[in-house]
């Protein structure tokens, strides 16, 4: 992480007006949680989003957004956002991480942004599906894709002085991941197994002081594009190798000039040093709190992560029910 001398040079932290449009995306997604619907859940927190992103004073660009222009109305790839005035910015938005975990009501459903300086965010829009590890900074040097899962869990548990039993290593519960599950038990370590969303198990195993030491497995590759956001941030470690479906998505992302085979680094996923994520809680999960409805208050629980200053903000906010829902 670059140092900066913040009392010689204090600068703008664009990620505290971003936190206001997760903030109205989680509220607004509030009546759909447990309701069945993802479309109506992920629908509303769009608009929201959308909305707020409209009043802050910058250039956005939607790098990773809902899909492409004619099947999602707004917040496509490439659609502009805020006023066009001021730092020109890439924005990656998913204003429900865990749009399936909202409909059913479980836990660990975020809105998020991450934001870059424009042109320093990979688009790997073209691609689903990326292979991931992160962990916090004592992964470096220490892990790697490169590497068998037994190594990982050995070496990181070595350079944590901790033993391998004690070894936590959250992972997506899906039919592709049970040969690693298994391998992840045989080299005698635990799982965590996340029904869905892993930027937050990312952000987790990237903290000191958490239960999770390492996150692994297949994920959306544009959630390890925004977990690497918040992993430059808080200075920690992070790997991916795009995993294309077949060979049409393989081609497809070859014509868009991604690399496949090789190990994308935290500065392949995005570059520069000037990375921010912020994140609310839609439903209760380890990182934040979902939004709670108190009557005249609505609260909600976020953080608020900027590479420039490495600061990690969480931010409680209570809103005035009345005008919002
Ligand atoms: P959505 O809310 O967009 O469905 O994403 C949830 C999520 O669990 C991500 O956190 C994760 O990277 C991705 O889905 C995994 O994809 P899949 O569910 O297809 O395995």
């Amino acid at each position: 992480m670059a140092e900066t001398n913040l009392m010689a040079h204090p600068s703008r932290n664009l990620a505290m007006e971003l936190v206001r449009a997760t903030e109205a995306a989680a509220i607004r997604a509030v009546p759909f949680i447990g309701k069945g619907d993802k479309l109506a859940a992920d629908g509303a927190a769009v608009d929201a989003m959308r909305a707020f992103l409209s009043t802050v004073e910058f250039a956005g660009v939607v790098v990773i957004g809902e899909g492409e222009k004619d099947r999602a109305p707004m917040l496509f790839n490439g659609e502009q956002v805020g006023t066009g005035r001021g730092p020109a910015t890439d924005i990656a938005v998913d204003p429900i991480d865990g749009t399936s975990m909202t409909a059913q009501g479980r836990q660990n459903a975020l809105s998020m942004i991450a934001a870059s300086d424009r042109g320093t965010m990979l688009d790997a829009s073209s691609v689903f599906y990326m292979d991931k590890i992160v962990s916090d900074d004592r992964g470096h040097g220490v892990i790697s894709l490169d590497q068998s899962i037994g190594d990982n869990i050995r070496e990181l548990a070595k350079k944590k002085g901790k033993p391998v039993g004690e070894m936590v290593v959250a992972v997506l519960d899906r039919p592709r991941h049970a040969g690693l599950i298994e391998d992840i038990r045989a080299a005698g370590a635990g799982t965590r197994i996340l029904l869905d969303g892993d930027v937050a198990g990312g952000i987790n195993a990237a903290r000191h002081g958490t239960r999770i030491d390492l996150c692994v497995g297949v994920g959306g590759s544009p959630e390890g594009v925004v977990t690497a956001c918040a992993i430059k941030a808080m200075g920690a470690f992070i790997e991916g190798r795009l995993a294309p479906k077949d060979d049409e998505e393989r081609a497809r992302g070859e014509a868009a000039g991604l690399k496949f085979d090789t190990v994308l680094t935290a500065n392949d996923l995005v570059s520069g040093d000037n990375t921010m994520f912020i994140a609310t809680g839609v439903t209760d999960g380890g990182l934040v709190d979902g939004v709670r409805l108190l009557g005249d208050t609505i609260r909600t629980e976020s953080v608020v992560l900027r590479s420039r200053s490495g600061t990690f903000r969480r931010i409680v906010s209570e809103h005035v029910a009345g005008r919002w829902l």
